[in-house]
């Protein structure tokens, strides 16, 4: 009894029954969302109650526009088709994720600001102060890296795919050292 049913999205029809499909056979070679630390609703495994959810709208950090989807890099994986829904980061504490989201920020990233993001050309990234209040959420983090901020700070955007940003941003949470109860992305 599956229902099929046309989902746009910048254009582009994407057949939810065809990503039913690919979810269940890719879901085990990809790193899983297992992190409760959310309340679970969104993130346990055999809760897919998300899929029902429109996707959010998600603006540059800068310009305020609906960023641009299409960066050519490919289907969205599992995590990022969840992401786009719930704004949670389903690779949070998620400790396969978060090392290989250390790989990429130390390529990607550490240049500026620094190896354990204290700081270099670029901010830290671990303490409680953002420039733009919105980091504090998975949401506005993801606009900020994918769609840049001012100077250096350059979108993200096709240079890495977003499944990628989602894991360096699961290392940038993982590393946060400033008081537990400014940490916003875990709350509700
Ligand atoms: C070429 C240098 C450079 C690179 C590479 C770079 N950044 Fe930045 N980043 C900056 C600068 C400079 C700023 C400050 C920009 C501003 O205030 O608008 C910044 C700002 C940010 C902010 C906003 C911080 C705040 O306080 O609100 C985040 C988040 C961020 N960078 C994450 C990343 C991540 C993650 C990567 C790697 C994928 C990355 N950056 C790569 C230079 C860089």
């Amino acid at each position: 009894m599956s229902k099929t049913y046309i989902r746009r999205q910048n254009g582009a029809a994407v057949i939810v029954a065809a990503f039913m499909a690919t979810f269940m056979t890719a879901c085990h070679a990809e790193p899983q969302a297992a992190s409760v630390a959310d309340g679970g609703a969104a993130s346990a495994v055999g809760d897919e109650s998300w899929k029902a959810i429109p996707d959010l709208v998600f603006r540059g950090t800068i310009s305020g526009e609906p960023l641009d989807f299409n960066d050519k890099k490919g289907e969205d994986s599992a995590a990022v088709k969840q992401f786009k829904k719930t704004g949670k980061n389903p690779y949070n504490d998620n400790v396969d994720v978060v090392k290989n989201g250390y790989t990429i920020f130390s390529t990607a990233c550490s240049g500026c600001h620094g190896h354990l993001a204290e700081g270099k050309l670029g901010p830290a990234l671990h303490d409680d102060y953002w420039t733009y209040p919105g980091n504090a959420l998975d949401k506005g983090l993801f606009e900020t890296i994918y769609g840049g901020a001012q100077g250096m700070m350059g979108p993200q955007r096709g240079h890495l795919t977003q499944d990628e940003i989602l894991q360096v941003m699961s290392w940038v949470r993982s590393v946060y050292s400033g008081p537990p109860e400014k940490a916003k992305w875990k709350k509700k």
